[in-house]
């Protein structure tokens, strides 16, 4: 039985997936799956068993849906999540507890991540609340069980499982601290009448969803996720879900890598002075290379130094160009890029930084330029191709995105496992 078109634009219909961005095989092999558990022999019987049934609708979403997430998914927005938090309770007088929306939740590492990080932050319980929606009941049934495996726990740093969790026989345990601040239930981002009458949300997560989308139905999608963020809050999306906001009225908060955006119609130059470099913008030496000679032309037509040792004066320029950076003063950090290319043998990091600084400044085919020089210096730079998959994605190079995207995760579970080792 072949998977004819109807079922995609069911799919798409209710729950905005669209056959394009994820391929077909992965419907096909749901329609496939549902068609032998309801016993149909063929797609027209099928697809009558699904008009007739909410159960099997349902059934057939969970199985196209992608729930892959884990606890503080992308470090940086849950750093700025909680300094913006912080300030925004200032500017309100503490006079309500905020207002936070995880949606699409999943299995509910997003919401409780938001959760933890406030406490950590300091925030009193009665300061805050979340809420997580998703539009699969049985990723909320999970969510609401808040008992979790070892692949939710994947970044460097997971100390806050001590903090927080209890181990069982069967994993870890969430603490009820954490599980009170939270609230879950069924929802789905396609519906009109989503969260209606609700007051707008201080901060809204919007995660790896939109990236099944296509174009119409991001633009649709972000309508609703506009009216739902307060206009003096902040939209936080997945890496490669940003430019099309920027067309949409709504503005980088200029944290690196929080994938933040605020309401406001003027950008925030310096929005968080306080912001910590993140690891990323010294890479350790490769031992056993000689450092090749100092060039003065960025790109020279030998093969490319894939990371180049740095010797401290290097090492403190780019330390240096990241502070600047992230502290908002983007002149002065491209003249400092500028600067190193000058005085130093080519390196990613820095064509990064300056793309990244050419994205903010809006302009887009520059900063292509620059993180395509970064994965030629450096074809696994994560964070170039991350941003270079953003930019390809917003101008509806779906395929060339997800090429990138799928790279980006190749090499990270090669370090994942190297680190293992
Ligand atoms: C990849 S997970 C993202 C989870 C989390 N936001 C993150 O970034 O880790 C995508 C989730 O979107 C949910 N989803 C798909 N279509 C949806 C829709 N129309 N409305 C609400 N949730 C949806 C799926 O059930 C799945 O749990």
């Amino acid at each position: 039985m072949s998977t004819d078109q109807r079922f995609f634009d069911y799919l798409k219909e209710r729950i905005g997936l669209d056959v394009a961005s994820v391929g077909p095989a992965i419907i096909e092999r749901a329609v496939r799956q549902r068609s032998t558990v309801s016993q149909a022999l063929t797609a027209d019987e099928y697809w009558r068993i699904l008009q007739g049934s909410p159960d099997e609708q349902q059934a057939l979403i969970e199985a196209v849906i992608v729930p892959e997430t884990w606890f503080f998914r992308y470090p940086e927005s849950f750093a700025a999540l909680a300094k913006l938090a912080a300030k925004r309770l200032a500017d309100i007088n503490h006079i309500r507890a905020l207002r936070i929306l995880s949606l699409p939740c999943s299995t509910g590492e997003e919401p409780y991540s938001i959760a933890m990080a406030l406490l950590d932050a300091g925030l009193q319980p009665h300061q805050f609340k979340v809420e997580g929606m998703d539009v699969s009941p049985l990723s909320v049934e999970k969510a609401k069980r808040a008992l979790y495996g070892k692949n939710s726990f994947r970044g460097q740093d997971i100390a806050f499982r001590d903090r927080h969790f209890s181990a069982e026989n069967e994993g870890y345990r969430l603490s009820a601290r954490v599980l009170e601040q939270v609230r879950l239930q069924v929802g789905n981002l396609l519906d009109p009448n989503l969260l209606a009458g609700e007051a707008p949300y201080d901060f809204v997560f919007c995660r790896n969803l939109l990236i099944y989308f296509d174009q119409p139905t991001q633009r649709q999608v972000f309508e609703v996720l506009k009216r739902l963020t307060h206009v003096d809050g902040a939209l936080f999306i997945g890496p490669a879900e940003g430019s099309l906001l920027g067309r949409l009225g709504m503005q980088s908060i200029g944290i690196a890598q929080s994938f933040a955006f605020s309401r406001q119609s003027e950008p925030v130059p310096e929005p968080l002075p306080t912001f910590v470099p993140t690891p990323m913008p010294v890479r350790p030496p490769v031992r056993g290379v000689t450092p090749p000679p100092v060039r003065h032309r960025p790109f020279a037509p030998t093969a490319p130094q894939a990371i180049t040792p740095k010797t401290p004066d290097t090492a403190d320029l780019l330390t240096h160009i990241a502070t600047l950076a992230n502290e908002g003063k983007s002149p002065e950090a491209r003249a400092a890029c500028e600067r190193y290319l000058r005085e130093h043998p080519p390196v990613a990091q820095v064509f990064y930084w300056l793309g990244l600084l050419s994205d903010v400044a809006g302009n887009a085919l520059e900063a292509q330029g620059f993180y395509r020089k970064a994965l030629y210096l450096e074809p696994q730079h994560p964070d170039a191709l991350m941003h270079l998959a953003a930019l390809l994605q917003s101008q509806g190079d779906t395929a060339g995105a997800r090429r990138l995207q799928d790279r980006a995760a190749r090499s990270e579970r090669a370090a994942d496992s190297e680190r293992k080792r």
